[in-house]
């Protein structure tokens, strides 16, 4: 937690907003996924952990129906206004389209909001990174309803709720993964999450010895309209073929075996790998998953790289970006395991690398990507944390 955030957001709110009184200050994570990748729409299973680095916010009731909403990131576009009258799914692609979703979703639910509210965001999850700004956003704003507006919602409601406003305000068709990892996080754990039926279990990372490093590739990735939903509809195509074959609703009740029984129904060689990449890759978390319980970082490494061929091959959700970060990864003696994390096409790569090591993979890493891709990579070493926090705004904030 860094309360330095909070200090912005409450200067900024005092300028844009006036008066603190009556005004909290929260925070909500955002995510890496481990493993377990472009599963959770396809009922998989999938293991990521909340971050430490997330979404800040300080939040004050109104007396009317406004909704005035302020980023510190992004200054230039200024306070946004609207009404809680004047919500339009689907109209907006401001990154104000995340909290006005929320809201949105919440109303529809019948948890009608009694007045607006004012809003400062500001945060230190890359922008464009794959860690799931936006789903911290959702979580956030989520938090704060209930908070404000005294809403009787469990954490998972809120993963649920901020899925179910991206999908629909947002037209963005993501699975649970993102919204349940900010919702749900647990400090020092990953989060063993069966999508189909939310059942979940936290597993503790003990890393000793070694760490969990972040590379940014820097490409900015643009979710909406690109490849992620072309992708689930092509294995809802292979879901119904193999429904018909063998009796299966998701991808994620398969086995390596029954598919490799069943696939010859996948005529289309792109569906076939697509639906190839699901199952395997959902049966490799479940393994993955053992490997951490007994300790065998090795087995979870190399289930880490697999993950990444796959992807990158079956799924060809990766990009040269990616594929750079994490092959430079794999020849650096000491690092366990690097993959691509999140939908892919851009963002960044997770690798588990021992203390000693972590130098040299920085420079060999950090090399290869400059002389290849020509900017640029960035590096966080990052830490698990936990999920939403209502946090103090102190009164030398109060009275600054
Ligand atoms: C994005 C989506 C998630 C998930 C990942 C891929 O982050 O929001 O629901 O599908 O891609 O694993």
């Amino acid at each position: 937690m860094d309360q330095s955030f909070v200090t912005e957001a409450a200067k900024a709110f005092q300028e844009k907003f006036g008066s603190l009184e009556g005004a909290y200050a929260y925070f909500a994570p955002g995510r890496v996924n481990l493993i377990g990748e472009h599963t959770d729409y396809n009922g998989g299973h999938v293991f990521p952990c909340a971050l430490t680095i997330g979404t800040y916010a300080v939040a004050k009731k109104r007396k009317d129906r406004k909704l005035r909403f302020y980023s510190t990131n992004l200054s230039r576009i200024g306070v946004v206004e609207t009404s809680l009258d004047d919500l339009k799914p689907l109209h907006d692609d401001s990154w104000t389209a995340y909290p006005k979703g929320v809201i949105w979703a919440f109303e529809g639910r019948g948890m009608k909001l009694d007045s607006g509210l004012d809003m400062v965001v500001c945060g230190n999850i890359p922008n464009g990174s794959g860690l799931s700004s936006s789903a911290s956003l959702e979580v956030l704003t989520g938090f704060i309803l209930r908070d404000l507006f005294g809403f009787t919602v469990t954490n998972q409601d809120l993963a649920l709720i901020g899925q179910y406003s991206e999908n629909n305000y947002n037209g963005m068709n993501c699975g649970i993964m993102d919204q349940f990892a900010s919702a749900m996080g647990k400090k020092d754990h990953a989060i063993f999450l069966d999508c189909a039926t939310l059942n979940y279990q936290y597993a503790p990372v003990v890393l000793n010895g070694m760490k969990l490093v972040v590379t940014n590739t820097n490409k900015k990735h643009k979710l909406v309209g690109s490849a992620y939903n072309d992708r689930r509809r092509e294995c809802e195509t292979a879901t119904k073929l193999l429904h018909d074959a063998c009796g299966i609703n998701t991808l994620g009740d398969l086995s390596n075996e029954e598919f490799e029984k069943n696939k010859s129904v996948l005529t289309d060689p792109v569906i076939r790998k697509r639906a190839r990449h699901a199952v395997y890759e959902n049966n490799r978390t479940l393994e993955a998953v053992e490997a951490l319980k007994k300790g065998d970082l090795e087995t979870f490494g190399k289930l880490m790289n697999e993950s990444h061929v796959s992807l990158r091959d079956d799924f060809e959700v990766s990009c040269p970006e990616l594929d750079v970060l994490a092959e430079e990864a794999w020849k650096v003696p000491g690092v366990l395991g690097s993959r691509m994390t999140g939908a892919g096409f851009g963002g960044c790569t997770v690798s588990i690398v021992k203390d000693e090591a972590i130098e040299d993979f920085k420079a060999t890493v950090g090399d290869a990507y400059r002389r290849t891709v020509g900017y640029d990579c960035t590096f966080y070493i990052v830490s698990i944390g936990d999920g939403p926090e209502k946090l103090t705004i102190s009164e030398e904030e109060e009275k600054s």
